[in-house]
């Protein structure tokens, strides 16, 4: 920008040879049809007096606000009629109008234009770097067809915004309203006008450029801080698991043995004892403890000490039906109807064995949930290129406290749970880079879902 007080630049050689032109047309018209009259020498001072002013202002450097001065020293001190401007949108090599003075925002609004130089004086203008005065738009082919109907252009000008060495854009300016001749002061006033504004706009730009630039960056530091809070809990929550797990491992290794001792002693006792009813019923109860026990332990033991999927393609219907086949018994026991949605879905790569022990938790779940029967959606479908799979009960939900600690292992509401069955079933869904996700079934009841990537498709596994 020039220095306050500096005068404005002196119009360029552009600007003489086309003031040049416009004289020598001008001393072919005869005189009465010449409009303009010769403006005062004082008048003249004190429009160039309003634009040094108008120039100091724009060391502002809000862009808006830029474009409001350019467009006020253009109409109010220079003395045009309507003046409108355009910046160049470089990413789509266009001229966008941005704003405009004298003219009805709606006509503006949106209006854009390539930036080619055979579609418009503006392109031309802002290519060739030329200011240029178009006496009879109408008649002139160089002037957008668009353009004149939307603005009923006439005569006007048309002048580029350069920066240092940067071209931003054009400001065009005419009198249509009062139908005044463009003399060659005002547009001199034009070129000078808008070589001062050229270098304001980019010092606006830059600006607005950094800070964008400087904003994308604070969202990018918060962005990577809130990756490190979230990898760093994992790391806690893995850490914690892992000593939790290498603990129940020990413990469960060391009740193992015995219990396998008890069961083999107790089915001895239990043939020693063929014929004596009562000694039997007491029999029967230990052996179905001890299995209780062994469940328990064998669960501690898929937690504590999971093994890597063995990844194969896998059907997920066929592999939801052999999983419902698990639960039938147990589910008619309980007077729970499975009611199923199923769409044909692409394969999923998984651990067969492991996915099935996802399904079926989600399955033992429900079914607790619904202790007086009840009906056990299971859908399928694929959406957003991922296969989703639903298992919604009408069971009695999940509070939303609870609902932050069901994944966490041991938690439990049940009197004979362990609480370890949706810590596993986390776990596996992660490894096979899917999500899961708890939402409420209204009216009543929970809806698990499962969303995997499709066997193939990018992010799998991942
Ligand atoms: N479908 C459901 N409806 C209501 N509550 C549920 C449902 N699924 C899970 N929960 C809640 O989440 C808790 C944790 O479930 P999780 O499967 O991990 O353990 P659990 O079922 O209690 O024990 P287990 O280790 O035998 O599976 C449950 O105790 C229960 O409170
Ligand atoms: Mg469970």
């Amino acid at each position: 920008m020039q220095p306050a007080g500096k005068r404005p630049a002196a119009p360029g050689s552009e600007a003489r040879e086309e003031i040049a032109r416009m004289a020598r047309k001008q001393a072919r018209t005869k005189p009465d049809e010449q409009q303009a009259p010769a403006r005062s020498p004082l008048k003249m001072l004190q429009e160039l007096a309003a634009l040094q002013e108008i120039s100091r202002s724009l060391q502002v450097l809000d862009l808006d606000e830029i474009l409001h001065l350019v467009l006020d020293g253009v109409t109010k001190t220079i003395g045009f009629d309507r003046a409108r401007l355009y910046l160049i949108n470089e990413r789509e090599h266009r001229l966008e109008c941005r704003m405009a003075a004298g003219i009805e925002q709606e006509k503006t609004a949106g209006v854009t234009l390539p930036l080619e130089k055979s579609n418009s004086m503006l392109a031309r203008s802002v290519i060739e770097r030329k200011p240029f005065i178009v006496e009879d738009a109408m008649e002139d082919p160089r002037v957008n067809r668009d353009l004149k109907q939307l603005f009923g252009l006439k005569s006007f000008a048309v002048v580029p915004l350069v920066g240092r060495g940067r071209v931003l854009g054009a400001i065009t300016a005419d009198n249509l309203t009062s139908d005044r001749v463009i003399t060659p002061e005002g547009f001199n006033s034009l070129v000078a006008f808008a070589g001062q504004a050229g270098v304001a706009l980019e010092n606006a730009q830059v600006h607005d450029e950094l800070r964008t630039l400087n904003r994308e960056l604070e969202q990018r530091v918060r962005d990577a801080t809130e990756d490190l809070k979230k990898t760093q809990d994992k790391l806690i929550q893995s850490e914690k698991l892992a000593a939790l797990g290498k603990l129940s491992a020990g413990i469960a290794h060391e009740i193992r043995n015995p219990l396998t001792s008890m069961k083999v002693l107790v089915h001895a006792l239990s043939g020693r004892l063929e014929g004596r009813e009562k000694e039997q019923e007491d029999i029967a109860v230990i052996e179905d403890e001890i299995e209780r026990v062994n469940r328990i332990i064998t669960r501690f033991l898929d937690f504590a000490r999971p093994r890597s999927p063995e990844f194969s393609r896998v059907d997920v219907n066929r592999l939801l039906d052999e999983t419902i086949t698990l639960v039938t018994r147990e589910a008619e026991e309980r007077g729970v109807l499975f009611e199923q949605t199923r769409e044909s879905v692409p394969a999923v790569l998984a651990d067969r064995e492991q996915m099935k022990q996802v399904f079926l938790n989600v399955f033992l779940n429900a079914l607790d949930a619904m202790p007086g029967g009840g009906q056990l959606s299971v859908s399928t479908r694929c959406t957003a290129g991922r296969v989703e799979i639903a298992v919604s009960d009408r069971g009695g939900g999940i509070q939303e406290e609870t609902r932050k600690q069901i994944f966490e292992p041991f938690f439990t509401t049940k009197e004979e749970g362990v609480g370890l069955g949706l810590s596993i079933v986390k776990r596996i869904v992660d490894e096979h880079g899917g999500t899961l996700l708890v939402k409420d079934n209204p009216p009543r009841g929970t809806t698990f879902t499962v969303s995997m990537p499709p066997a193939g498709s990018e992010g799998a596994l991942a």
